[in-house]
């Protein structure tokens, strides 16, 4: 297995000659290390199945289906399918995924710990995946940021984001979001987490989830959410904020990263090509409790 830095990205490491079939389990270990402590990791030259993506993932940590059965993959339900490719004259997965800065379950009580991607079928001209290093971002805010976020919590909802389902066609909007907040209230989570693996602590916000930061005394601080997200290079029209890290991939790439410690969101298209991807998301419990998201 060998790793070697990018030289002209930000952060991330690609790995050759990593092979899923006969990795051992020191081998897996080294992995695990390897996408904590440089947060992105592109297996090259891979080319597995279905279900041989989802046991790589389980090497990892506890795969979960997706709480929404739309995007679960027709064979296996714990692949999560982002595509605008008809396979058969139906839709399989969803479209248009993930175009606003996220990052992975971020809106539930827990959220994932590794995200593997799995670029089925790759767009041509606009390829690619833009990240933040939450831990970075905190570490380049001003002293008087990091005082001011310390005590505070901040909630996280997918109600901006929600897609409409084919089954919500001629419901009342107001029935549909009076679902979505009584099946997915909003989870609350310190605004500076620390990671269980490597210590740092992490800002933990994104422009798509985040829906208000609470001080210590229960006063909204809507003033200091938007100075958060600014600073951490999440508002930036231009994405050349330098915090920002755009991540490409060729065919027979497989990308895994630390979910908890970055935020992402898809590139930008304004005349959309044919894109496929698989996704599995893991808890990783050999770090301890995936609860533990507080100091
Ligand atoms: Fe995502």
């Amino acid at each position: 297995m060998t790793v070697r830095t990018q030289p002209a990205h930000r952060f991330g490491v690609t790995v050759e000659g990593f092979d899923p079939a006969t990795a051992s389990d020191d081998d897996i270990e080294d992995l695990r290390r390897t996408v904590y402590e440089q947060k992105i990791v592109v297996l090259r030259g891979q080319d597995l199945d279905t279900r041989a993506f989802l046991a790589l993932g389980r090497r990892f940590g506890r795969p979960e289906e997706y709480y929404q059965p739309m995007y679960h993959h027709p064979d296996v339900r714990e692949v999560f399918v982002s595509s605008n490719v008809e396979e058969g004259g139906r839709q399989v997965g969803v479209p248009k995924t993930g175009k606003f800065w996220h990052s992975d379950y971020q809106f539930m009580p827990t959220p994932f710990d590794i995200t593997f991607i799995y670029p089925q079928v790759l767009p041509e001209r606009n390829r690619g995946t833009y990240f933040i290093d939450m831990a970075q971002a905190y570490e380049r805010l001003s002293d008087e940021l990091k005082e001011a976020a310390e005590s505070t919590r901040a909630w996280h909802s997918v109600r901006r984001y929600f897609k409409i389902r084919p089954s919500d066609v001629y419901r009342p909007l107001s029935e549909v979001q009076a679902e979505v907040d009584a099946e997915t209230p909003p989870s609350v989570h310190p605004t500076v987490i620390t990671h269980r693996f490597t210590g740092e602590k992490i800002l933990y916000l994104s422009e798509g989830f985040t829906s208000g930061i609470e001080d210590s005394e229960g006063r909204d601080r809507p003033d200091l959410l938007q100075a958060l997200l600014e600073a951490s290079g999440q508002l930036d029209p231009t994405f050349g904020h330098e915090n920002i890290h755009l991540q490409t991939f060729e065919k027979g790439d497989l990308l895994v990263w630390d979910n908890r410690t970055l935020v992402h969101r898809a590139l930008h298209t304004a005349t959309p090509e044919p894109a496929v991807s698989h996704r599995v998301t893991v808890y990783d419990e050999t770090v301890g409790d995936p609860m533990a998201t507080s100091e």
